[in-house]
C-alpha cells in the first residue's frame, strides 16, 4: 500500500520505517529541511535500537523523504498524521500542527483517502479533523478519519511497533477499518514473523498481535487512558515505597509479592525518582484537561502527578540526609536520560535533580551513555561530563544513580569504591542489593528500602535488586 506519514519525529520516523519493513511504499513528509537532508544522507536523528538497520534497508526504495505534502497525499491511500502535540500553558494538547496538516490535505485529494491520527490526541480530534477537511471543500464520501494510537516506548520503539501487545484501530465504518487492517495485515496474519530478515522477536511477544477495532472516540481515549494508567501504576508503587521507608519494609519484596498476582502484574511497578519523558507528563495533563472539559474532575490524575513530583523531592532529601550540607560537595551522577536506552532528556527527572543540586551549590560530574550531548545543551556549563561511570565517581562525596541504564547495574564495585572520596551510593533506581553493597563497603541508599552501611549490615539478604527488562 502507498502510505504518507506526516511528521518525522519519534513516532513518525519509527512508524514510517516499520511500515516500509512491512512491505509498504512510504513517503515521510516533514517541513524541516535540515532534518530531511540529514535523513536523506543516512543520518539517524534518534538513538533507537534497530532504527539504523531499517532506515538503511529501505531508504531511497520503499521509504522516501519529502517536504511535498500535496504530492504525498496524491499518491497515498492512507495518510498518517504524526506531528507534535506539545502542551499549552494550560496543559491542553496544542493541536495547531494537526489542524494545519488537515487543512492542507483536501486540495490534494484525488480519490478515497483514509486520514489517520497517529499522534497522541484528545478525544474529539478526529471529529475536528473531519470538519476542517470538509470546510476546505472535500466531498464527505471522499475520505474517512481514523484513530490508530501508538504504544511504542522510547528505547524499544522498533520492537514495540513490530511486536505490539495489540493494534488499536478506531474507525467509524467498514471501508476505513479494512484499509487499516490491510496496513497491519503482515503483523496480524503473522506473515512478517515468518520472514528471515524480520527484526528479532523480544521476550513476551504476543504473536500474532490482536487487532482491536473500536470507534474513533474510543481509540482516542484508549491512548490517554493507557498512559494515565501506567503513570498511576508508577506513582502507586512510589507511594508504597514511601510507606516502606517509614515502616522499615522492603519495596522490592512488596513488588514481588503484589506483582505476581496476575491481575496486577510485575511490569511498570519499579519505584524510582518518578516518571519523565515526552509522554506521561504531557498526556496526563492533556487527559485531565479533556476530562475537565467534558464535565468530569479527574482528581486521581492530580494525585498521580503530585506523587510523581514529591518522589523527586524525597530523593533530594535523601541526598541531604546522606551528605548533610550540599554547598561545595562534589557529586557524581550516573544517568541523565529520562530512562535507560534513550538519549532523550525531555522532562527527565535526572536533569531536574541535577538542576536542584546545582542550585544548592553542588559540583556535578555526570555520565550518561547516550544523553550527554543533549544534556550539555540545557545544563549549566559548570557541570563536568565524564567519559565513564568511574570518572564521574572520581573524588566524589557521593555517587547518585538516576537512570536505569543496563551498564549501571553491573559496575565494578571495587573500582567504584576506590574512585569515590567517600563510598556513598544513592540509588534512585534500585539497581543493587543493599546487603551486597554494604558487604562491599558502601553506605547505600535506595528507594523504599532501608539505608545500609558496612557497619550495619541489614539482616535481610537476598532481596532482589531490580532486574532491568525494559519494565
Ligand atoms: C510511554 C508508554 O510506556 C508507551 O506505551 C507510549 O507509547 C509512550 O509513552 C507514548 O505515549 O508515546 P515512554 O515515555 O517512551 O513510553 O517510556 P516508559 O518506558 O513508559 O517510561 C516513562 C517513565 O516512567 C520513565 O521516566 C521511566 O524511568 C519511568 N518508569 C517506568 C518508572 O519509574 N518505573 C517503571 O516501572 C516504569
Amino acid at each position: 500500500m502507498r502510505i504518507a506519514v506526516v511528521g518525522s519525529g519519534y513516532v513518525g520516523l519509527v512508524a514510517g520505517a516499520c511500515f516500509a519493513d512491512l512491505g509498504h511504499q512510504v513517503i515521510l513528509v516533514d517541513n524541516d529541511q535540515e532534518k530531511l537532508a540529514a535523513l536523506k544522507e543516512g543520518k539517524v536523528p534518534i538513538h533507537e535500537k534497530f532504527l539504523p538497520e531499517l532506515l538503511n534497508r529501505h531508504r531511497g526504495h520503499s521509504l522516501t523523504f519529502s517536504d511535498d505534502l500535496h504530492a504525498a497525499v496524491e499518491v497515498s491511500a492512507a495518510i498518517f498524521i504524526a506531528v507534535g502535540t506539545p502542551p499549552t500553558e494550560q496543559g491542553q494538547a496544542d493541536l495547531s500542527y494537526v489542524e494545519s496538516v488537515a487543512r492542507s490535505i483536501p486540495s490534494a485529494m484525488n480519490g478515497y483517502k483514509v486520514i489517520v491520527e497517529k499522534s497522541t490526541v484528545p478525544v474529539y480530534t478526529s471529529e475536528w479533523i473531519r470538519k476542517i477537511i470538509l470546510r476546505n471543500a472535500a466531498a464527505p464520501d471522499s475520505f474517512d478519519v481514523a484513530s490508530n494510537p501508538e504504544f511504542l516506548r522510547e528505547g524499544t520503539a522498533v520492537t514495540d511497533f513490530l511486536y505490539p501487545d495489540r493494534i488499536v484501530v478506531g474507525a467509524d465504518n467498514e471501508r476505513c477499518a479494512s484499509i487499516l487492517a490491510a496496513v497491519y495485515a503482515p503483523l496480524t496474519t503473522g506473515s512478517y514473523y515468518q520472514r528471515e530478515d524480520a527484526i528479532p522477536q523480544p521476550d513476551r511477544a504476543q504473536i500474532p498481535p490482536p487487532l482491536i477495532i473500536t470507534s474513533t472516540k474510543s481509540a482516542e481515549l484508549i491512548k490517554h487512558a493507557s498512559n494515565a494508567f501506567l503513570a498511576m501504576k508508577i506513582s502507586f508503587i512510589n507511594a508504597v515505597a514511601s510507606v516502606c521507608e517509614s515502616v522499615g519494609a522492603n519495596v522490592q519484596q512488596v513488588c514481588q509479592g503484589i506483582g505476581t498476582d496476575s491481575r496486577i502484574g510485575p511490569r511498570f511497578l519499579n519505584p524510582g525518582i518518578g516518571y519523565g519523558g515526552s509522554c506521561f507528563p504531557k498526556d496526563l495533563m492533556a487527559f485531565r484537561a479533556v476530562a475537565r472539559e467534558s464535565g468530569y474532575e479527574f482528581r486521581l490524575l492530580d494525585e498521580v502527578m503530585r506523587i510523581n513530583e514529591d518522589q523527586r523531592h524525597r530523593f533530594l532529601r535523601k541526598v541531604r540526609s546522606a551528605l548533610w550540607t550540599l554547598r561545595g560537595k562534589r557529586v557524581g551522577v550516573l544517568g541523565l536520560a529520562f530512562k535507560g536506552g534513550t538519549d532523550d532528556i525531555r522532562e527527565s527527572p535526572a536533569i531536574l535533580l541535577v538542576e536542584s543540586l546545582l542550585q544548592e551549590g553542588c559540583q556535578i560530574a555526570a555520565y550518561d551513555p547516550a544523553a550527554q550531548a543533549h544534556a550539555r545543551e540545557v545544563l549549566n556549563p559548570s557541570v563536568k561530563f565524564a567519559s565513564d561511570p568511574y570518572e564521574a565517581a572520581s573524588g566524589a562525596d557521593a555517587l547518585l544513580i538516576l537512570t536505569e541504564w543496563d551498564e549501571f547495574a553491573s559496575l565494578d564495585l571495587d573500582r567504584l569504591h576506590a574512585q569515590l572520596k567517600y563510598p556513598i551510593v544513592i540509588d534512585g533506581r534500585n539497581l543493587y542489593d543493599p546487603a551486597a553493597m554494604a558487604a562491599r563497603g558502601f553506605t547505600y541508599y535506595s528507594v523504599g528500602r532501608a539505608a545500609v552501611t558496612p557497619e550495619t549490615l541489614p539482616l535481610e539478604t537476598g532481596t532482589p535488586a531490580r532486574k532491568i527488562t525494559n519494565s
